[in-house]
């Protein structure tokens, strides 16, 4: 029984652990062949009401690759909202013409709202600084591939932790997974205190550094790195202040240890030096890459072409 069938995507606090094996273990079976054409005679909606180069592209190409139609905007100043039509109205049109949404949205809570007037699944491809699901479920196919595991790993996340929505999406996910969690982060960009008094709630133990260098003994199999938001920050200054604090290179390995994984979501700035790709703890094109067949599984459980 597929429980994602016409199920939205909104957030990682409404997924279970079965949920999250379910996309990982139909995402490995999309990369050996299986479910070609799960998307035939599927339209989907690609809402982009913000900028995006990975998540709507390995959005569509899933779309594409699945024997699916894709159809949207990658600027929302070509919708007509640019006319004054309130974004509620603009979802229940398009409702009308696909068999599932993609929307990413600046403002907090969006793909929640559109979830309420939308009558086809909504998938959130990132709503402001909140959340972002479908980064969160590539994440842990990658660390599956990479480790043969979910449970039970040491991971540093590290970097804008209080505006990076990627990082609070993935924090639920890996408190689900029983990591140990180290959050690196300058102290004003902190994990949010509703996430972290969430994960003691839960019994969660995470410890937090202001630099990676301080978890030279721990061990870690993965430092996740972020860029700074630049966008989301409302004062200037306060993005000056912390503007390239962080920058992770040959030598961070050293001390952290070759057994580290390092993965970043996309896009860098300049947290982590080029000198990193070429060795083997750099896994965050693969990451990338595995945007696609991780669309593809979510998209075909959500419209019925994967049981
Ligand atoms: C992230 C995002 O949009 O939140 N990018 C992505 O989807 N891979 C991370 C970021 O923009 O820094």
């Amino acid at each position: 029984m597929n429980s994602f069938k016409d199920r939205d995507m909104i957030s990682l606090r409404d997924m279970t652990i079965d949920d999250l094996w379910t996309i990982v273990s139909r995402t490995g079976e999309i990369k050996t062949g299986k479910h070609r054409d799960c998307l035939k005679d599927k339209t989907i909606a690609s809402l982009f009401f913000e900028p995006s180069t990975r998540t709507r592209l390995s959005f569509e190409s899933a779309v594409v690759k699945s024997g699916g139609s894709v159809f949207g905007f990658a600027d929302p100043g070509s919708s007509s909202q640019k006319k004054g039509e309130s974004f509620s109205d603009s979802i229940r049109t398009v409702t009308g013409y696909c068999d599932a949404m993609v929307i990413r949205h600046p403002v907090e809570g969006a793909a929640r709202l559109a979830s309420e007037v939308a009558t086809v699944p909504v998938i959130n491809a990132g709503d402001g600084a909140n959340q972002h699901p479908t980064q969160t479920f590539l994440d842990l196919f990658t660390i599956y591939e990479e480790f043969g595991r979910l449970k039970n790993l040491k991971i540093g996340i590290m970097g804008d932790l209080k505006y990076g929505r990627t990082v609070h999406s993935l924090t639920h996910a890996m408190a689900l997974f029983d990591a140990e969690m180290i959050f690196i982060s300058p102290p004003s960009l902190k994990m949010p205190s509703t996430i972290l008094s969430d994960l003691s709630e839960k019994g969660v133990s995470f410890r937090t550094l202001i630099a990676p260098e301080g978890a030279a003994d721990m061990n870690l199999d993965i430092l996740y790195v972020t860029r700074i938001q630049k966008e989301r920050f409302g004062d200037p200054q306060e993005y000056k202040n912390v503007a390239h604090g962080y920058r992770i290179d040959k030598s961070t390995i050293a001390a952290l240890g070759e057994q580290v994984r390092i993965m970043h979501p996309l896009p860098r700035v300049d947290e982590i030096a080029e000198e990193v790709d070429e060795t083997p703890n750099a896994i965050y094109f693969t990451q990338a890459h595995n945007g696609v067949p991780t669309r593809q599984a979510l998209l075909g459980l959500v419209t019925g072409g994967i049981n």
